[in-house]
């Protein structure tokens, strides 16, 4: 049984050949899909996006005090990041990515937005790269599934959130065969848990309001 970084042991990852659209590597009985590259920018701001997935009352549901940095791991474009910016007036987002195109993309648009609490900030595939106990809540929107080293991930969430921080993990439902998008890129409410518990996350609740994504809530604990 593969385990993650809040067991002594090293994350255990299987290989086998890789199925569509995936890497080959196993995480928990789970294949990794493969990174969207940035030439997806304009599939990530489609018009449809607000009907198929609600990100409005997403948003609204968060309830980040205005002084909250939140980390949105996985900003892709900034569909979320530049949507969250005014719930944090005097915090911050920090859109991490690990792809310069889709930092320097990030960048532009918060010069060309005239938005000063959004900082676009390059990851690693194993790591945020943030300081221990610097950030309230991260989100990952539509991004978990394709990172390529999970539990090193996880544990370098786990690490920059604060006591009592909160993990927002948004993913098209597995269980629901009629939510039109690749298996590899959904996840089941039962293997985001276990993964996400793997981490050292307590589970806090799964929203149902979202039309295609499962919105799981997680919590460091808090001492
Ligand atoms: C499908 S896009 C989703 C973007 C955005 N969250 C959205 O919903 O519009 C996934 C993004 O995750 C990024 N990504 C993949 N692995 C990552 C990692 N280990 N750390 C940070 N970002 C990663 C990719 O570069 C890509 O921009």
């Amino acid at each position: 049984m593969p385990t993650g970084p809040a067991s002594s042991e090293p994350p255990a990852y299987e290989t086998r050949e890789p199925s569509a659209g995936g890497i080959g590597k196993i995480y928990m009985g789970r294949e990794i899909a493969q990174v969207m590259g940035h030439r997806g920018i304009s599939w990530l701001e489609r018009d449809t996006r607000e009907s198929e997935e609600s990100p409005t009352s997403a948003i609204d549901s968060l309830q980040l005090p205005p002084q909250a940095v939140i980390a949105d791991i996985g900003a892709g474009s900034g569909y979320y990041t530049f949507r969250l910016a005014p719930l944090v007036p005097q915090g911050e987002v920090v859109a991490v990515d690990i792809q310069p195109e889709m930092i320097a993309h990030l960048e532009a648009r918060a010069t060309d937005e005239d938005v000063d609490n959004v900082r676009p900030h390059r990851g690693t595939i194993e790591s945020i790269q943030l300081e221990p106990e610097s950030i309230d809540a991260a989100i990952m929107v539509d991004a978990y599934h394709e990172f390529s080293h999970p539990a090193e991930m996880m544990s370098s969430i786990v690490e920059a959130l604060r006591p009592g921080g909160r993990v927002f993990l948004l993913e098209y439902r597995a269980e629901d065969d009629a939510v039109p998008i690749k298996r590899l890129h959904k996840m089941s409410e039962a293997q985001a848990r276990k993964e996400m518990e793997a981490a050292g996350l307590q589970f806090v609740a799964n929203h149902d309001f979202l039309p295609w994504q499962h919105f799981l809530v997680f919590a460091k604990p808090a001492g």
